[in-house]
């Protein structure tokens, strides 16, 4: 089905009336242009709440597709699913780029630079150097790791996802950098002693039960020389609980994402139903995360092995309730 743009209208709803979808589809978003409505959760600088709403610019997905064949809930949107060439046409880029600047002009602050205030971040925590031998656990795209490896580390990437393992060689070509990019489990890995630092960056770790979580740290300890270091970054519990919001939906290039969100108190996990609507397909992946406490993971970091383990906050200042992100540092 085709559905033509429309301006001034939010795209979801031109897409609720064309497709027929039921309204038990993406119930919350739907409303969430039609007033200064923060309840459903948008993000922090959704245009909408500088009382304009992006979407009429984005591209009304074409038809619907149930599609709830199972790709990785880290990967948003859908690279995964293999069709990325398309989504680097020049074009669609171009619109990218040209939405960020308008965004920033709202916003009236530069486009960030996320990636590099990242790197630094890692750089200084982990106090890298040129030459150490590092892990990216779990390194998804690449996005840290082909940057440690511009700085000149020897950087081995860790992850379950062929797909990113692809991009991120590819990305790791066009920036000029090498990296041993390895295709495996974190929970099992094939190296002893072998590294200086492991980084797990981006909420890369609370996927399992909680025997298997201990064992990824407990594989992250073994992979370490002695005296090397590993650096933790998650959702801080604390924000998370504070600031807890039923559902955020993001919009890039006119697709979405739609996280719905329960805490669960007796087992400490955050269990979202996401819902990505991509060029007009829409899938279904839920998922759950497992959310520490400073002192819980502590613990487990003494017990895999680690000798001291210290916390920060998402600019590696002092963890806090305000903390969007909740840094670990253990040594071995
Ligand atoms: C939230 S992403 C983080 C990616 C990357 N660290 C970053 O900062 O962009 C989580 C990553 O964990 C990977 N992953 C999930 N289960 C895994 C496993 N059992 N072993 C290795 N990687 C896994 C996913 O493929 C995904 O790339």
């Amino acid at each position: 089905m085709v559905a033509s743009r429309r301006v001034g209208t939010c795209a979801l709803r031109t897409w609720k009336k064309k497709s027929n979808a039921s309204s038990a589809t993406i119930p919350r978003i739907v409303s969430h242009h039609t007033a200064a409505d923060t309840s459903i959760g948008l993000p922090h600088g959704w245009p909408g709440r500088r009382g304009g709403c992006d979407c009429s610019r984005a591209r009304t997905p074409r038809r619907v597709v149930p599609d709830t064949a199972a790709i990785p809930p880290w990967d948003p949107y859908g690279s995964a699913a293999g069709d990325r060439g398309e989504r680097r046409d020049r074009a669609r880029v171009r619109r990218r780029r040209s939405l960020r600047r308008r965004l920033s002009l709202l916003l009236r602050r530069p486009p960030r630079r996320p990636r590099r205030r990242q790197t630094d971040l890692v750089w200084r925590l982990l106090d890298l150097r040129p030459g150490m031998e590092v892990l990216d656990l779990a390194c998804g795209h690449g996005r840290i790791a082909n940057r440690l490896a511009a700085r000149g580390c020897r950087v081995t990437g860790l992850d379950s996802s062929q797909p990113f393992l692809d991009r991120a060689r590819t990305t790791a070509g066009e920036l000029g950098v090498t990296v041993d990019y390895v295709h495996g489990d974190m929970r099992r890995l094939p190296w002893t002693g072998r590294f200086d630092r492991v980084v797990s960056w981006f909420t890369a770790f609370g996927y399992f039960d909680d025997a298997d979580d201990r064992r990824v740290l407990a594989q992250a300890a073994a992979a370490l020389k002695p005296g090397g270091r590993l650096a933790l970054d998650l959702n801080n519990y604390a924000a998370v609980v504070r600031t807890y919001q039923a559902s955020t939906v993001v919009e890039r290039d006119g697709d979405l994402l739609i996280d719905r969100y329960r805490l669960d108190l007796l087992t400490s996990r955050n269990v979202v139903k996401r819902t990505v609507v991509r060029d007009g397909r829409v899938r279904h992946v839920p998922y759950s995360v497992r959310m520490f406490t400073f002192p819980e993971l502590r613990d487990r970091l003494l017990d895999a092995g680690f000798a001291a383990v210290r916390g920060f906050g998402a600019d590696g200042g002092p963890l806090t309730m305000d903390s969007r992100r909740m840094i670990v540092v253990a040594e071995r």
